[in-house]
């Protein structure tokens, strides 16, 4: 929902589809990385859990997507083989972005994705 009411918010209409799968495929990376994974978490494990954020930020011809988490650790994007079920949503986020990366934080890292928005020639 803030993705998609802050692009809009924008004018950024034409990269909400686009931005909600990153962003949904970077979040749920951190939370896989981070988060509490297993089903029906009891109350102890809840206290543990770790923040994650999400930022987007508007530049002049693309909007940037960051997702922050506690771990350190980079994503590598796999080679995932045809009939993999995982190892894929980086390449999705690779197929889609015109740039993705990653960045140390301290504590943790930024996992960051570009989308350009294409301006219409009479503008
Ligand atoms: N936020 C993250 N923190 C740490 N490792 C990550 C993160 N995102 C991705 N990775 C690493 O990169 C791998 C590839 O990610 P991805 O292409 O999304 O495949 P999948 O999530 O299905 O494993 C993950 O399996 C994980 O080891
Ligand atoms: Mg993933």
């Amino acid at each position: 929902m803030f993705v998609e009411t802050t692009l809009a918010k924008w004018g950024a209409t034409p990269v909400i589809d686009d931005a909600l799968l990153v962003v949904s495929e970077l979040v749920t990376n951190s939370v896989k990385a981070t988060g509490v994974t297993t089903r029906d978490p009891n109350w102890a494990e809840l206290g543990e859990l770790k923040l994650i954020s999400v930022r987007l930020l508007g530049l002049e011809r693309s909007i940037m997507i960051e997702v922050w988490d506690v771990e350190s650790r980079e994503p590598v994007a796999q080679r995932a083989d045809f009939n993999a079920e995982s190892g894929r949503g980086l390449f999705l986020v690779e197929a889609i972005a015109s740039r993705w990366g990653s960045r140390p934080a301290r504590p943790g890292k930024v996992v960051w994705a570009e989308l350009l928005i294409q301006h219409r020639r009479d503008e």
